[in-house]
């Protein structure tokens, strides 16, 4: 009798596309002040190590073929490394942030001045409470958007508008998790990997409904901020201790790449973080 083996239905072959990031070297990285939970003033950074890990995740983008550019520091805004938060830029138009804290005010102006000297179709500065990329993840077709620690709705209604692109709006609910992109990570057009937990029952429907095949990552996943994580369509750069996740991504074709940016956990930040993507626009049907 010939043993039966079960057909395996094999993963859909991921397909990388170049991407244009945009990084600001931890120069004057420091943990002065607490704005999220993962930040402790008393703890002691080590910046030396934080710069040999941003030097990592850099040379590893570049490594696979993306374009990184990197934004100058600036003294006295430790926090500015996490250049997910300078703004979104999506087919040449960028919105630049509007932070929530007084501590990180002065890095919305910064990053201002650093958009309008490139060639952008159009540029204009967040009215609203806006942490660009750590709250608006662009999913092709539309915006995925968290609300409930750092931006409001009506920043979702300004994002919308100037984008002329649907926004999905999500409640965040842990503090752990306060930026969608903790939470959260767009794979590809059609995929995104998320921590149910992080998020109201609302917004898990509306997930659950959207995207029916995503990646559930555990709570180890979500600790280690695998989801702060970022995609190529075929890498998917993220943090080495975020384990099932890893081989989640694996299951489904993806090709894990882990990066370590632990010193910069520190200020509650990860991979995803530290990069702000120039995104194209994509105005075909996804496939
Ligand atoms: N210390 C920073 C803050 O609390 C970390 C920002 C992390 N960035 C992100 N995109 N999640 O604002």
């Amino acid at each position: 009798m010939t043993a039966v083996t079960p057909l395996r239905v094999s993963a859909p072959t991921r397909v990388a596309s170049l991407r244009r990031y945009v990084l600001c070297r931890p120069d004057h990285f420091e943990v002065t002040y607490a704005i999220n939970p993962w930040m402790d003033p008393a703890a002691p950074v080590d910046r030396a190590r934080a710069l040999a890990q941003w030097d990592v995740l850099r040379a590893t983008l570049e490594a696979h073929g993306h374009t990184v550019d990197t934004v100058p520091g600036e003294p006295g805004l430790p926090d500015m490394v996490f250049a997910a938060n300078s703004g979104i830029v999506i087919g040449g138009l960028a919105m630049s942030a509007r932070f929530a804290h007084p501590e990180r005010a002065a890095e919305g102006p910064a990053f201002h001045q650093w958009f309008a000297a490139r060639e952008l179709r159009e540029l204009a500065p967040a009215t609203e409470i806006n942490e660009g990329e750590g709250d608006f993840a662009f999913a092709g077709q539309r915006i995925l958007a968290g609300v409930g620690f750092r931006c409001s709705l009506s920043a979702h209604a300004e994002v919308a508008q100037y984008f002329d692109l649907p926004v999905i709006s999500l409640e965040l609910v842990d503090p752990r998790f306060y930026h969608l992109d903790t939470a959260l990570m767009v794979l590809d057009d059609t995929t995104i990997a998320y921590y149910p937990a992080a998020f109201s029952p609302a917004a898990r429907d509306t997930l659950a409904h959207l995207y029916p095949d995503a990646i559930l990552a555990d709570d180890n996943d979500a600790v280690s901020f695998g989801l702060n994580g970022l995609s190529d369509g075929r890498h998917v750069f993220l943090d080495p201790g975020a384990t099932s996740l890893i081989a989640a991504l694996r299951e489904r074709g993806f090709t894990p790449v882990p990066v370590d940016v632990s010193e910069l956990r520190k200020g509650g930040g990860g991979v995803k973080c530290c990069v702000l993507e120039l995104h194209n626009r994509r105005d075909t049907t996804a496939g």
